[in-house]
């Protein structure tokens, strides 16, 4: 059995008003292994932060199981599922504001979590909030007030925070989305690094396409489904070579992101040469 296995994960919500049921989620499949770090990417609406909640226990799907090593979070008693969320998960969201408390120091926003879960001595839980604090580079930082932080340091002591209770995976929600590039990149680098250092399984959900390229796996989501996969073409091979593999579902239908259709000039219609049971995909120009 996998790390993490969502099975055919159908999330339906109802709209407060028409009472019309919106899904959000149409039968994810998706497995990862420990210590993996993931990026799912996705346009607005695809159900990124749904599926991301689910997988977190914050909200629960329609039907379909969610497991994380041996534990079937989706038959979860609710208050299970409070304890789940507070020891197995660290979260991380897009505006600092929710990472963080205001008008604490650096130091003290990471310690809270662990206070919280009542885990450590007063005096490990300084040590460690100290120790994470340096992990992501930010020793010269610790009695810092969100405020007096940059939004990229404000991120990575979110980060820190999301580390506190030692949890089994971390996972983020457009975690980049107010930052520049060189600030992104930077935070992708320290999930990379914190990944491999603390052993951790990182999902990171984005639209931002550049995930892709910088990070060992990404998975495609669009409209509540995983579509695609974006990888390394061999991953033992140190060749910076990638290809993107696109799911056929049931019916034969490819769903392909729209960066990948702009990147290979396909527009309305796709020829397939089938030659030797081999079959190409070639674009047809409109033009
Ligand atoms: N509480 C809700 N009630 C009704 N519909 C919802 C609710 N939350 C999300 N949805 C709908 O579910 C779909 C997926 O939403 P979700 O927030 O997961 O997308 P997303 O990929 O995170 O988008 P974004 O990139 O804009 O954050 C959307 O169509 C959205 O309108
Ligand atoms: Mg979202």
């Amino acid at each position: 059995m996998a790390f993490l296995e969502c099975n055919d994960v159908i999330k339906l919500y109802v709209e407060e008003q028409s009472k019309l049921q919106v899904p959000a989620l149409r039968g994810i499949e998706l497995t990862a292994n420990e210590g993996e770090l993931i990026a799912i990417i996705g346009p607005s609406g695809s159900g990124k932060s749904t599926l991301l909640n689910l997988i977190g226990g914050i909200d629960r799907p329609s039907t379909g199981d969610i497991i994380l090593e041996d534990d079937v979070i989706t038959k979860m008693k609710d208050r299970q599922l409070t304890l789940y969320r507070r020891h197995k998960v660290g979260f991380l969201y897009q505006l600092p504001e929710r990472n963080l408390v205001w008008n604490l120091t650096a130091v003290k926003n990471v310690t809270l979590p662990m206070k919280l879960a009542g885990r450590w001595s007063h005096e490990q839980q300084k040590q460690r909030a100290q120790q994470l604090l340096k992990d992501v580079g930010l020793e010269r930082r610790l009695n810092h007030k969100p405020s007096q932080l940059s939004g990229g340091e404000a991120q990575r002591t979110g980060i820190a925070v999301a580390l506190a209770n030692d949890p089994t995976i971390v996972l983020a929600d457009e975690p980049t989305g107010e930052l520049d590039s060189v600030t992104t990149f930077k935070i992708i680098e320290y999930f990379k690094l914190l990944n491999k250092q603390h052993g951790k399984t990182f999902i990171v959900v984005t639209h931002d396409n550049r995930f892709a390229k910088m990070t060992d796996k990404a998975l495609r989501i669009l409209d509540g489904r995983i579509v695609g996969l974006h990888r390394a073409v061999d991953p033992t091979e140190t060749s910076s070579e990638r290809e993107e593999v696109i799911f056929v579902d049931e019916q034969g239908t490819l769903r392909i992101p729209e960066d990948i259709l702009r990147q290979g000039g396909i527009q309305n219609h796709v020829k397939i040469k089938i030659q030797d049971g081999v079959a190409t995909i070639v674009p047809v120009r409109d033009d």
